[in-house]
């Protein structure tokens, strides 16, 4: 859904609205699962975060997600400092958490020229299509998640596998602080020496909206399983069809053959049925497939807001080239 304004409107105009009207935006979103606010000339995380105010729900500043991201002011960051070239596929925002957020805001501070959509898709249509040898796996078991970490000692903010390290993602270098945050959010700690450390939870998969009680597909299946980001290059190829994105398809189709050979043990990230059981690469495909069945993509015009219903509405990014600055705020549950 699109609010459109008069080209060049004051962003104080829908700062105002959304104090004001919040049951009709309320309704709106829990219909459609994600609203674009266009022409209204955000132009600075400041702005962007009145307009994160005037929704009067609990801000977040604790991000317990997997992207690297720098804080820009209270409530507002950059949506991810990945690298350009890199895919980031559909997900749930940290749907891996027993409460997830609320309500996920990204504010275009300044589009790229070309590419580097924040594609969206329904979570509830996904559930919905989902192939019944799937969903019945997800119902009776749910999905685990293992994921390595790196500590202080590796310099490197990420690598090729792993996204940042478990001292960013706390927050923290204290260990206990660590385990703190570990036991709120039910992680399982194993730690590998002093530095590496290992967390494994598990979650439904499926997660019911609090208010309109739909049922939609949550989880973080696709952003951690090996297979999942060789059908996503490969779907972003056929749509960029650039030299970079055949390239990079084609080195993680060689890397990913590799991964395979060396087994499920060797991959920093992995995620399996709750009981165990590999998530198939043909389950995967069939996932993957029905995404970009379903995904919508626009292009960012810079100063747009695109909020998310997290609970019913997933998001991804696609590679781009050039300056591109996208930040992001979310509301807690
Ligand atoms: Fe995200």
């Amino acid at each position: 859904m699109v609010y459109e304004g008069s080209p060049g409107s004051d962003p104080k105009l829908l700062i105002d609205w959304m104090q004001q009207n919040k049951s009709e935006w309320t309704k709106d979103l829990n219909n459609s699962g994600a609203i674009l606010f266009r022409n209204f000339s955000f132009s600075s995380p400041k702005e962007f975060q009145e307009f994160l105010l005037s929704t009067k729900e609990p801000l977040g500043e604790f991000y317990l997600g997997t992207s690297p991201r720098d804080q820009i002011v209270q409530y507002v960051f950059t949506a991810s400092e990945l690298p350009p070239h890199y895919p980031i596929m559909q997900h749930a925002e940290m749907s891996f958490l027993d409460n997830p957020p609320k309500y996920l805001f990204f504010f275009a501070e300044r589009a790229s020229e070309r590419d580097g959509e924040t594609p969206i898709t329904d979570l509830r249509t996904i559930w919905e299509e989902m192939p019944n040898e799937i969903r019945d796996k997800v119902l009776k078991h749910g999905i685990k998640y293992r994921r390595r970490y790196d500590g202080p000692a590796q310099k490197k903010r990420y690598s090729l596998w792993k996204t940042k390290r478990w001292d960013e993602m706390f927050g923290t270098v204290d260990k206990t602080e660590v385990k703190k945050i570990s036991d709120q959010n039910r992680f399982q700690l194993h730690w590998q020496g002093d530095d590496q450390l290992t967390i494994v939870n598990h979650q439904d998969g499926i997660r019911q909206h609090p208010t309109t009680k739909t049922t939609a597909w949550h989880n973080h299946s696709q952003t951690f399983h090996f297979q999942a980001a060789v059908s996503e290059v490969w779907s972003i190829f056929k749509r960029q069809k650039s030299i970079r994105s055949f390239s990079v398809a084609l080195l993680l189709t060689i890397l990913t053959g590799i991964k395979r050979l060396l087994g499920p043990e060797s991959h920093d990230v992995h995620v399996t049925y709750g009981n165990g059981e590999e998530i198939s690469t043909k389950d995967m495909k069939l996932i993957s497939n029905l995404f970009w069945k379903h995904m919508k993509i626009f292009s960012w015009r810079t100063g747009d807001i695109l909020m998310i219903d997290n609970y019913s509405v997933s998001h991804g990014r696609l590679p781009f080239k050039g300056p591109r600055r996208i930040l992001v705020g979310w509301a807690n549950s």
